[in-house]
């Protein structure tokens, strides 16, 4: 696939990010006005950004892309205000905004004036978050304390090879850590979709990029006060045979096969597939209606709840929540990572933000059980003692406070030291009495054990249920974390 060439045409990215025609420009004719360092020699019409409205998928978006060939699409006054009046017009409209960022950061001539203007475009993306999607998509560079736009926005969608995104850059790093290191290995986007979860998605080309971006927008919809936009209903894939759980429960499975077999074909979009991938996280479509699905996968760390996994899933959850998208959890979880390093980074105060989104979320909530739901994690990943709306379980699933050897070891003990050939015995007693999935339903805290093959009929069935009881409001922001 081609790259977009902004030399030839600096509308070339909002013409393809937008529907045919649709784009209607603001301030082409905008000017700096500063006369420091002969910069009156240098005034490119636009100031070096691009900004206006247009259609995507029909419906109203605003946005603004950096030029990268009018001053480096460097951030001075003029160039700010015009982005801080877009988002201005987002939030009246209260419609999507989409930034794509090419920029040499603060305009060097224009100092603190350049500086100001990220503070007024920082502010606006606060009093929006939670208000209106915010989606960017980096093309080149965003440098300094420029990326602090894109953190506050909710996707972040980076191009490989040409957007890099760091709070230093390699000069100063070499400086002061006496460091080498690439543009690359510093902030590319394998960096930032891998180690530190700053990008959502990645594209190897503009333009993919920017359908990935008409595709998160064809999720949200305009602002926290309007649905969801529906789509025709689909059909899922099929589910694997038994849901394609191996015989041995410490065998691992791909749960994103599971989640194939409950969404609509084709509609789902993972976001932060490579950061924390012992949790997945995406939209989907259940019916045609836009849905957020959150899925421990036993791929990774047995599928094990983890700082990053907290992180990354409460984030997802705050911003389903806050744009009205149902969430569907399903859960195979064993524990928290147990280990010094979590501990001591704090996994009880970052696996607490997992918990407080989940539990103050107030959009339709549907939790399936598909094998292993154990302790704190059990509680974590949507409990309905967390107030999700129903709960399921798969029929082999294991619902307790921990796995059954762990369990045996405690409770057992003095038996065990007597007699350790009754081992086998008791670890099949605990699992017989103990963690069926019969238990917690004659409790209710399932509402139904279900088979796998059940399993989409049943989601869609509650979310059915659901639909019309919770209006599109304003519930909260999208806090990073
Ligand atoms: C003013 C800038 C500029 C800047 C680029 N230009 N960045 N002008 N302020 N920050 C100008 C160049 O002078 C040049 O002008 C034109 O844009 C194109 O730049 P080139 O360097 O020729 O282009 P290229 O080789 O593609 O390199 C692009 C680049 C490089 C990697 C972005 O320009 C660069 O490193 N710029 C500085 C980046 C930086 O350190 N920014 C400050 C970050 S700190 P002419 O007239 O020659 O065409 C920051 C703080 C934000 O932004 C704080 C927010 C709270």
């Amino acid at each position: 696939m081609s790259d977009i060439d902004v030399r030839a045409d600096r509308l070339a990215r909002v013409k393809a990010l937008t529907d045919d025609g649709t784009f209607t420009e603001f301030g082409s004719q905008a000017r700096h006005h500063v006369h420091a360092f002969d910069m009156q020699r240098k005034r490119p019409a636009g100031d070096g950004v691009v900004t206006g409205v247009g259609r995507v998928h029909g419906r109203p978006v605003a946005l603004f892309s950096q030029d990268p060939t009018a001053l480096g699409g460097s951030l001075g006054e003029t160039h700010a205000s015009k982005i801080a009046r877009m988002l201005d017009h987002a939030a009246r409209a209260r419609c999507p905004i989409v930034g794509l960022l090419d920029s040499g950061g603060a305009r060097i001539q224009e100092g603190v004036a350049a500086l100001d203007g990220y503070g007024e475009i920082f502010r606006r993306n606060v009093q929006c978050s939670g208000r209106i999607p915010q989606v960017s998509v980096v093309l080149g560079p965003c440098a300094g304390g420029a990326v602090y736009s894109p953190a506050l926005t909710d996707v972040v969608i980076m191009q490989r090879g040409k957007a890099h995104m760091f709070v230093t850059g390699p000069r100063v790093v070499k400086a002061v850590t006496f460091e080498d290191v690439s543009l690359a290995d510093l902030g590319g986007a394998d960096v930032h979709a891998q180690a530190s979860g700053v990008a959502h998605l990645v594209a190897d080309t503009a333009e993919e990029s920017l359908d990935l971006a008409r595709r998160v927008l064809g999720f949200l919809p305009g602002s926290c006060w309007e649905r969801p936009p529906t789509y025709a209903p689909g059909d899922p894939l099929p589910m694997p045979e038994g849901g394609g759980i191996p015989d041995d429960h410490r065998m691992p499975y791909d749960v994103r096969l599971v989640i194939g077999g409950v969404v609509d074909a084709g509609s789902f979009l993972e976001l932060h597939e490579r950061f924390a991938p012992n949790i997945v996280v995406g939209f989907a479509r259940i019916d045609g209606q836009a849905v957020g699905v959150v899925a421990n996968q036993p791929l990774v760390l047995a599928g094990c709840l983890d700082i990053d996994a907290s992180e990354k899933a409460a984030r997802f959850v705050r911003m389903c929540d806050a744009f009205g998208l149902p969430l569907v959890t399903l859960v195979d979880v064993p524990g928290f990572l147990p280990g010094t390093g979590q501990e001591a980074s704090g996994i009880i105060r970052k696996g607490a933000k997992l918990l407080y989104a989940y539990a103050e979320a107030t959009v339709p909530r549907v939790t399936v059980v598909l094998r292993k739901a154990f302790g704190g994690a059990y509680i974590v990943m949507n409990s309905k003692s967390l107030g999700a709306d129903a709960a399921f379980s798969w029929p082999g699933a294991e619902l307790a406070v921990m796995g059954a050897e762990g369990a045996v070891d405690v409770i057992y003990r003095r038996d065990l030291e007597a007699d350790p050939s009754r081992r086998d015995e008791l670890v099949a007693r605990y699992r017989a009495e103990a963690m069926a999935p019969h238990i917690p339903a004659e409790r209710m805290s399932i509402d139904e054990v279900i088979a796998p093959g059940q399993t989409r009929d049943v989601v869609a069935a509650t979310l059915r249920s659901l639909a019309d009881g919770v209006e599109p409001t304003y519930r909260h922001d999208n806090l990073p974390q």
